[in-house]
């Protein structure tokens, strides 16, 4: 089987690409390198000894599109390609509802037009907004996130569930993230934000680097066991492997899915920040402030569903998130250096 990739030299996108050759899928991948860089596919062939084909091409480009599907016999996609700074997307929200919905929309068109109906998508933990209780279930009500981003997806979502009640030929598997954090274990590609960044992870790498001197802690003063912020952190690797599991199901039912890929417990900020202190070996100094708008206390996953119907669950651990992750920024510390795009 053919698998297109859309973003997949993206951070989940390359760590999926991985997990799908060493898998004996055949891969295509498509990106426009707005938040990547190409040195991310040799070092894919290096992890796993396989090629793959390569466009640089962006969604929104119907042509582009069309001729990789003329080009190569997809089976399914897998569609990471998008903007995904819920910071940026509450400046420039018309880039983002833009960029992530008509993008997508020009990608099924193509999919359709080429008769390939088949997709796993990138969603995430911020349709839910902030729920009443939490672990989050898939039959939450998704009614608004707290930010465009987190719209972009929800839109996105109720766009694939009306192409399903168009043509109940589409099989649709919408995965819904948490918060996908570490790197692949040979430390050759990660995380590697563009900027200044604004999730946790690679704010501690920072510290654990020497260049910034501690870590905002934003609020100590949420109903929380320590009082800071609660998340469900999720290795990336498993995240992936998730993926590969959704494809094994869609390739046998047709529909609409869900799924909330998460561990199924939080951990706290002060929790991470010790676990990563114990991968590096480096003090992580703190620095109290107050709450970050826009945050939610708590948020973890209910993945049962994930575990009873695709057969996956999470198998690596906070400390394997954080060793595998201060690996790679080790290993990486000036992230992906090379200047093409
Ligand atoms: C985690 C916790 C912060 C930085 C985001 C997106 C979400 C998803 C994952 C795409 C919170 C605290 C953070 C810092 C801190 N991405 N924190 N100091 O906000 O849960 O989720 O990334 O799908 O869409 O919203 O992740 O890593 O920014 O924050 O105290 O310097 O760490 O308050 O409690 P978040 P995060």
């Amino acid at each position: 089987m053919t698998i297109l990739v859309s973003g997949g030299t993206g951070f989940i996108g390359s760590h999926t690409v991985v997990e799908l050759l060493l898998a004996g899928y055949d891969v295509v991948v498509f990106d426009n390198f707005y938040n990547s860089k190409s040195c991310v596919c040799d070092r894919i062939k290096k992890i796993t000894g396989r090629d793959f084909k390569f466009y640089k091409a962006d969604m929104l480009d119907r042509a582009a599109l069309d001729r990789i599907f003329d080009e190569n016999k997809i089976d399914a996609v897998i569609h990471f390609a998008g903007l995904k700074a819920v910071g940026e997307s509450v400046k420039i929200p018309l880039t983002y509802y833009y960029n992530n919905i008509a993008g997508t929309i020009v990608l099924c068109e193509s999919m359709a037009a080429h008769g390939v109906k088949r997709i796993v998508f990138s969603s995430s933990a911020t349709v839910y907004g902030e729920p009443d209780h939490v672990p989050m279930q898939e039959d939450f009500p998704i009614t608004h996130a707290t930010n465009p981003y987190g719209e972009t997806k929800i839109v996105i979502e109720r766009i694939l569930a009306d192409l399903c009640v168009s043509d109940p030929e589409w099989s649709v598997s919408c995965l819904r993230y948490f918060n996908p954090i570490g790197a692949h274990k040979s430390g050759l590609i990660g995380e590697d934000p563009m900027g200044i960044p604004n999730n946790i992870i690679p704010r501690i790498q920072k510290v654990a680097l020497g260049e910034w001197d501690s870590i905002t802690v934003f609020g100590t003063d949420y109903d929380t066991p320590d009082g800071t912020g609660v998340r469900d952190y999720i290795h990336v690797t498993d995240l992936a492997k998730a993926h590969i599991a959704a494809l094994r199901r869609a390739a046998k039912v047709t529909g609409w899915e869900t799924y909330n890929i998460g561990c199924g417990r939080g951990y706290s900020v002060f929790e991470v920040i010790d676990a990563y202190e114990r991968a590096s070996g480096k003090p992580i100094k703190r620095n109290i402030q107050p709450r970050r708008p826009g945050d939610i206390a708590v948020s973890y996953a209910d993945p049962t569903r994930a575990k009873e119907v695709l057969g996956w669950e999470a198998e690596l651990t906070i400390d394997d998130m954080c060793r595998d992750s201060y690996n790679f920024v080790i290993n990486n510390p000036k992230g992906y250096e090379d200047t093409e795009k």
